[in-house]
């Protein structure tokens, strides 16, 4: 079955689950919003890794074809009973929480729909874990709870200063969660990830959101000739070139991260809030040299103003999971990164998967 087979090479070859115990009981591990970019990844790691995933997804965003053999619950996070009835069903060890609408632009123009997938989303589960005693939480945060850093590299301890309602809904979930370990016990590690990139050689799913707004598979789309037009936001940031920096760090990472902190709490009771990023920032026109070298593709750029709300530079100090978590970003080199989504985006002839 090809499945599988794809899922022993991701071990095998990678390396990346060589902590794997075989001889544990594969605990149920409900990764909700398991179908989307860093959720799929994680899903097939968990497999590698010995958990046993169940995904509960609603595929407003997420793909089918990148959970191909796995378990799979089509719910809304949003809808109270539905939550509730995939927790009496299955008896779920954690929860990896991906679930969110996760468009900063739209967050401006929508928020109360922002609020209610993402905070009402995460109730509906924070409860739901409480009614089945189920007392271990990953929660996908975010970069954007910082704000416009006032010091850079950004560490845990920066003050939290959203500045649009994407960020504030992250930063209320994170407060939820922590006053559910103070009320009934939860564990739970928040991993505020920095700009996501990149694609697993290896595994089927990788970047495909609609629409696009990240840098690097917008960049792919061009040198592959289905998108044009694209604009290079601000050229006259503080930054050395004018453009912005940010912190570009693997999916594969990412993915990886989520397994560590599963087991960290397995040893960890309480709260843990991360940094996931490499620590080393790429400018705008850093990342377009490189996606021009990788596809060896010229592509046209149209020069515009900068953002509203656009920090300069975002740049994390992943040095609490490192030594914490005992984490360390495999891929730190930004043609790599690049190079990784540009093979997937090929392998899978640029063609939108199916929802
Ligand atoms: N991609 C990044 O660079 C980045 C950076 C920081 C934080 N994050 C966070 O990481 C998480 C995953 O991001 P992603 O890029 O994989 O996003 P994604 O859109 O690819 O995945 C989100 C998944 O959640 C599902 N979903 C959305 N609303 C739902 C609902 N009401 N009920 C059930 N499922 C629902 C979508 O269908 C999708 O499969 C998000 O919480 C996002 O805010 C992402």
């Amino acid at each position: 079955m090809l499945f599988w087979s794809t899922r022993q090479r991701i071990c095998r070859l990678s390396k990346r689950c060589s902590t794997v115990n075989d001889q544990q009981e594969r605990k149920i591990i409900l990764v909700v919003g398991g179908a989307g970019y860093i959720g799929s990844l994680t899903t097939h790691y968990l497999a590698s890794s010995n958990y046993q995933p169940i995904v509960l997804d609603n595929f407003s965003k997420g793909h089918r074809e990148f959970l191909d053999g796995f378990e799979v619950v089509e719910a809304d996070v949003t809808d109270p009973s539905s939550v509730n009835e995939v927790f009496t069903r299955y008896k779920i060890d954690a929860v990896v929480h991906f679930a969110a609408l996760t468009e900063v632009g739209n967050s401006m123009r929508h928020p109360v729909e922002y609020y209610r997938t993402n905070v009402g989303g995460t109730i509906n589960l924070l409860q739901a874990m409480e009614n089945a005693r189920v007392r271990k939480l990953v929660f996908s945060s975010s970069a954007a709870v910082y704000g416009n850093p006032v010091t850079v590299p950004i560490s845990e301890k920066h003050a939290l200063a959203p500045i649009n309602p994407y960020g504030r809904t992250k930063l209320m979930m994170e407060q939820i969660i922590a006053d559910a370990e103070q009320a009934w016990g939860l564990s739970w590690v928040a991993l505020r990830y920095f700009n996501a990139a990149g694609a697993d050689p290896l595994a089927p799913c990788g970047e495909w959101h609609d629409p696009e707004t990240h840098l690097i598979p917008n960049l792919l789309l061009a040198a592959a000739g289905k998108k044009d037009n694209l604009q290079l936001f601000g050229t006259d940031h503080p930054t050395d070139d004018g453009t912005a920096v940010r912190d570009y760090v693997h999916v594969a990472d990412l993915a990886r991260a989520h397994i560590i902190a599963l087991r960290h709490m397995d040893a960890n009771a309480g709260g843990r809030i991360f940094n996931l990023g490499i620590g080393r920032g790429f400018s705008v026109r850093e990342v377009i040299r490189s996606a021009k070298e990788v596809t060896g593709s010229e592509f046209g750029i149209v020069e515009a103003d900068i953002r509203k709300g656009d920090p300069a530079v975002l740049l994390a100090d992943p040095s609490a999971a490192m030594e914490e978590l005992g984490w360390r970003p495999e891929y730190t080199d930004i043609d790599e990164i690049v190079r990784s989504a540009w093979d997937w985006y090929m392998k899978n002839g640029f063609e939108p998967p199916s929802p």
